[in-house]
């Protein structure tokens, strides 16, 4: 049984972040198996569970505001069997708790939360944003540039190819360009 396996049980609502943007948070933080993880903006609760599963040992508390889409994460983890997730059904800006190991937000208005979550970081520790759109990252580098040192934009381009060992091969021709920017800063 791999995590895909469990994952293709979910059912989806908002908009999900993909597999290579999750990865590179956890490639790009070094996610540990007993870290405390904050996930803000829950929607389909995809990248909260991706996180769940690789930290057993951790947990991971979400925060989604519209009953419906907590609800469709509520079913996703009973779904995956994970009990180390929780979630909140309120607004982002009420999180409450300290000494996260990473903070992942995926929600309109992260700008406006940078400081608080800076002060819910352990010293070390991640935040990552993500989002479809430059100009949401720009917002966000504003406010993370006055408490933050080091940060990174990145966007993981993935192109499959189609690889004909006895004719000619290429990259898959119709592919998903752009997905999204993560940005990562280091408390
Ligand atoms: C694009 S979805 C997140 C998808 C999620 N990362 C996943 O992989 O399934 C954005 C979600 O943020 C929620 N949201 C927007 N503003 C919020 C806020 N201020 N507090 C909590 N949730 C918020 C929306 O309701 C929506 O469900």
């Amino acid at each position: 049984m791999s995590y895909l396996d469990i994952e293709k049980r979910y059912k989806r609502g908002p908009q999900i972040i993909t597999r290579k943007d999750a990865a590179v948070i956890v490639s790009e933080t070094g996610l540990c198996p007993q870290w405390k993880c904050l996930d803000l903006g829950g929607g389909s609760g995809f990248l909260s569970l991706f996180l769940a599963n690789l930290v057993p040992k951790g947990s991971v508390t979400t925060y989604e505001k519209k009953k419906e889409h907590a609800e469709i994460i509520k079913n996703n983890v009973k779904l995956s069997g994970f009990k180390n997730v929780k979630v909140i059904n309120k607004p982002a800006e009420r999180f409450a708790g300290k000494g996260f190991d990473l903070v992942t937000a995926d929600m309109k208005g992260t700008e406006k939360l940078v400081k608080k979550i800076h002060t819910a970081l352990k010293l070390g520790g991640y935040f990552a944003v993500y989002s479809p759109h430059i100009e949401q990252q720009m917002a966000c580098k504003k406010t993370m540039e006055k408490v933050f040192k080091k940060i990174r934009t990145i966007e993981t381009i993935q192109r499959e190819w189609k690889i004909d060992t006895r004719g000619f091969t290429h990259p898959v021709p119709s592919q998903v360009v752009h997905t999204g920017y993560v940005t990562i800063a280091r408390k």
